[in-house]
């Protein structure tokens, strides 16, 4: 794949705040006249915006959700992710496949190898530049999810279950030291905004 522009993703489980600190990357890129696309999964194409709404409302069984979730993901790289690294975009996604390995392998028990299939067969060749992982204990994050009047289906998931997925995500991080940067989202908005914009001006 060409590949000109960069790619970076934000992970986390549920309630870690990251949708907050996307915007500001945004700008702070903007700042600096680099051109940004602004996309999520699942979601980020007409397609996937309707997976999108199975699957974070429809119960099903786990394999198919994991299917499901890759054929967003397909459809996004070919139509808006591709084509805006093509052109020297920077592509700033809310979640991408580390999700699929955190919520699907570790939170619903799919078989790690079956997603390893998966991501070979849709992007062999595309990794994030940066993936800004938003962790913080998963009491704060169940506590900020209450204050919510309406959860989806993993919102409403469990506390093991989500601390299954946060030791995924842990353990993905501590691989992939080069690519990944973890934020202490337990701390004042204002310190998790300065990690996260030193984050982003070491790829720039
Ligand atoms: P969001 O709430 O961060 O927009 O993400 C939507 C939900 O979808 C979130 O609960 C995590 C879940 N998800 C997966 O389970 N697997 C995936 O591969 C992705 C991208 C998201």
């Amino acid at each position: 794949m060409i590949k000109k522009g960069k790619f970076i993703t934000f992970e986390g489980i549920d309630g870690a705040g990251k949708s907050s600190h996307i915007e500001e990357v945004i700008s702070f890129l903007e700042s600096k006249k680099i051109g940004v696309k602004r996309t999520r999964e699942p979601g980020g194409t007409r397609l996937g915006e309707k997976l999108r709404d199975l699957l974070l409302h429809d119960e099903m069984d786990p394999e198919t959700e994991t299917l499901l979730m890759f054929a967003a993901r397909c459809q996004h790289i070919a139509e808006v992710i591709r084509p805006a690294l093509n052109d020297g975009m920077f592509v700033v996604s809310d979640r991408f496949t580390d999700a699929t390995y955190a919520y699907q392998y570790g939170g619903k028990n799919v078989a790690y190898s079956k997603i390893e299939i998966l991501e070979q067969w849709v992007h062999p060749d595309l990794k994030a530049d940066l993936t800004l992982l938003f962790d913080l204990p998963v009491e704060i994050s169940i506590e900020r999810l209450s204050k919510n009047k309406i959860l989806d289906k993993f919102e409403k998931e469990s506390e093991p279950f989500f601390n299954r997925l946060r030791n995924v995500y842990l353990d993905i991080a501590r691989q992939n030291p080069n690519r990944y940067k973890i934020i202490n989202a337990n701390q004042a908005i204002e310190s998790v905004s300065r990690d996260v914009i030193e984050a982003v001006k070491n790829i720039l």
